[in-house]
């Protein structure tokens, strides 16, 4: 199950994502922006990413404008490592050695075409692990010092 998220700027950008996890036959739970009202991403962010910490779901997708803000607020959920993309060799990479899961697209930035690119190899692609994992534990080593 993935959980998507998005703000008013984000929104179209996810509504399309969603048709293509429904061709792809992929669960997801929406957790708005459900129109194109005006709705702050920060706790966008949480709702979808509260999710994948509870183990609900596996990953998150979340859309704003840039991806950037929605990742900031993302990142600040214990256990949540984001990843802003907007190439398909971050997308790929950031699962592979970052084991990010989460990914963050910019709906002014990149299309839907590109948008359904990066969210396939993201969610297809395994991390590495191996040389990589300490660097991870480093990050949640990081975090549990806050
Ligand atoms: C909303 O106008 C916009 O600021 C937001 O979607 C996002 O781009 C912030 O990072």
């Amino acid at each position: 199950m993935i959980a998507l998220s998005s703000d008013h700027a984000g929104f179209p950008l996810k509504e399309s994502i969603k048709q293509f996890l429904d061709e792809k036959g992929i669960l997801y739970v929406d957790c708005g922006a459900y129109s194109p009202a005006s709705v702050d991403y920060p706790y966008q962010a949480k709702k979808a990413c509260d999710l994948v910490v509870s183990g609900v779901c596996e990953k998150a997708v979340l859309c704003c404008g840039t991806g950037i803000g929605i990742s900031m607020a993302a990142n600040k959920v214990r256990g949540i490592r984001a990843a802003c993309c907007s190439d398909y060799f971050s997308a790929k990479y950031t699962r592979l050695h970052n084991d990010a899961n989460v990914l963050c697209l910019g709906a002014r930035v990149i299309g839907p075409g590109a948008a359904n690119e990066l969210v396939d190899v993201f969610l297809s692609t395994a991390f590495e692990g191996g040389r990589h994992q300490k660097r991870v534990d480093q990050i949640t080593e990081i975090e549990n010092m806050q």
